[in-house]
């Protein structure tokens, strides 16, 4: 992509020295074509006035919560949706500080708590604000939120100090937005289907086998395929989690509905297996609740598996087959022949036996192992699912491109 054709960029301007180069860089923006809206903030307008923002963006200038004329032709809710991509620049250490609280106070921060797009703060501060354990931690926050940051760079400052906490260069900033927007694109037109969390097998009405499966794991990869313009479907077993609604959620409970759900979402062009599926369902459920005796008899029959019948499918074997293992002892051994039995592609192996990691944890260390290079084991080390999920779409988006 080298230019921002059909894309929509929100400026937020907060108040600080800075926010001239804001200027500079919604011109750089709409040089490249980039449709343009801002949001003013109170003290942004000390610095920089309405009038020169909107005749730079060429587009609308917002500056007020409360606004009727606003309200009623776009609404901080709708004016949160219309953006591809926020950007807060410069994100001051007030700014920077309201946002790690989900704060409301004013319309920029109201708008960014409403958003379900990706936010980029350009933080711009004096060193020692920027060295503070209160910005730190706040970093922490928003990071751990989703939210990313561009800058600050080391330098000269207006204060007349040195350090780092200048505002990064509009062109640097240019440069790393329309890297962003050019690895979403990366997947389009291209279907993923994912499933995830656990599967229920009923023994009577009310009682049921199951495992501890989360589905934060699968969450977070379709949550990844789809940022990056994958046309995502996820079927999901029974989890607390919610998903953007950009993803195609097929809710299901059981084995038996996961492979419909599955077989009906055929064809696609890649599969990710992580959903903890029953193996086992039982012989004959009861109808009604069983009545309570000193022993029960239960018998098993064995599931079909789903990544199986996937991987071995005559017409419609998808481009990418990965799996995932869930193993407690020989990691690798045991993922080498799920690899190839199962006849996946990929197969990336987690220790479940650990509380840290695997299932439930937000946190996850697994091995990658490629069933076109047999001797290759990638190490994701612990690290957030949402972070694993990202390095794993990096390598399929790398695969299929
Ligand atoms: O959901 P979380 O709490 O975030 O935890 C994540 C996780 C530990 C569940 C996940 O990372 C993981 O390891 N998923 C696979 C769990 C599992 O069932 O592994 P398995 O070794 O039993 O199965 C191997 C592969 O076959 C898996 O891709 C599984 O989805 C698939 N399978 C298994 C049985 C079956 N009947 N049908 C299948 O498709």
């Amino acid at each position: 992509m080298n230019d921002l054709m059909t894309k929509k960029i929100l400026f937020v301007i907060c108040g600080g020295v800075s926010a001239y180069k804001s200027l500079e860089t919604i011109r750089l923006f709409r040089k490249n074509n980039a449709e343009i809206k801002t949001i003013v903030t109170k003290s942004a307008k000390e610095f920089v006035t309405p009038l020169s923002v909107a005749s730079l963006s060429q587009g609308k200038v917002y500056d007020d919560l409360f606004s009727v004329e606003n309200e009623t032709e776009m609404d901080h809710i709708a004016l949160s949706r219309w953006a591809d991509v926020i950007i807060v620049a410069p994100a001051t250490a007030h700014t920077i500080s309201k946002l790690s609280q989900g704060s409301t106070e004013d319309l920029a921060s109201t708008v960014v708590l409403a958003s379900n797009k990706q936010v980029f703060l350009a933080p711009a501060m004096n060193v020692r604000m920027w060295q503070h354990q209160s910005t730190k931690d706040n970093l922490n926050t928003l990071k751990r939120y989703g939210y990313r940051f561009i800058g600050p760079v080391i330098g000269d400052m207006a204060c007349g100090e040195y350090g780092e906490g200048k505002m990064s260069e509009p062109s640097d900033i240019l440069n790393e937005i329309l890297n962003f927007l050019s690895s979403q694109s990366k997947g389009k037109g291209i279907k993923a289907l994912v499933t995830a969390g656990p599967t229920n097998e009923y023994i009577d009405p009310v009682r049921f086998l199951t495992n501890k499966s989360s589905g934060k794991q699968g969450y977070e990869i379709a949550k990844s395929l789809s940022r990056r313009g994958f046309d995502t479907t996820l079927i999901s077993g029974p989890t607390n989690l919610q998903i953007d609604e950009d993803i195609n959620l097929i809710k299901v409970e059981t084995t038996e509905e996961m492979f419909k759900a599955t077989q009906k979402s055929l064809p696609t062009d890649i599969a990710v297996f992580t959903a903890a599926v029953a193996d086992y369902k039982i012989n004959q459920k009861s109808p009604d609740k069983l009545k309570k005796q000193e022993s029960y008899n239960i018998k098993l029959e064995q599931n079909i598996d789903i990544l199986n019948y996937v991987s071995n499918h005559n017409s419609m074997r998808p481009k990418l087959v990965i799996g995932f293992a869930a193993e407690t002892r020989d990691l690798d051994k045991n993922a080498k022949i799920k690899l190839r039995n199962k006849n996946c592609d990929w197969i990336i192996v987690n220790d479940v036996s650990k509380k840290n990691i695997g299932f439930e944890s937000d946190y996850n260390e697994v091995n990658i192992h490629y069933k076109n290079n047999p001797n290759k084991k990638e190490k994701l080390s612990l690290k957030k699912k949402s972070e694993i999920s990202e390095e794993i779409v990096d390598r399929i988006v790398n695969q299929i491109n």
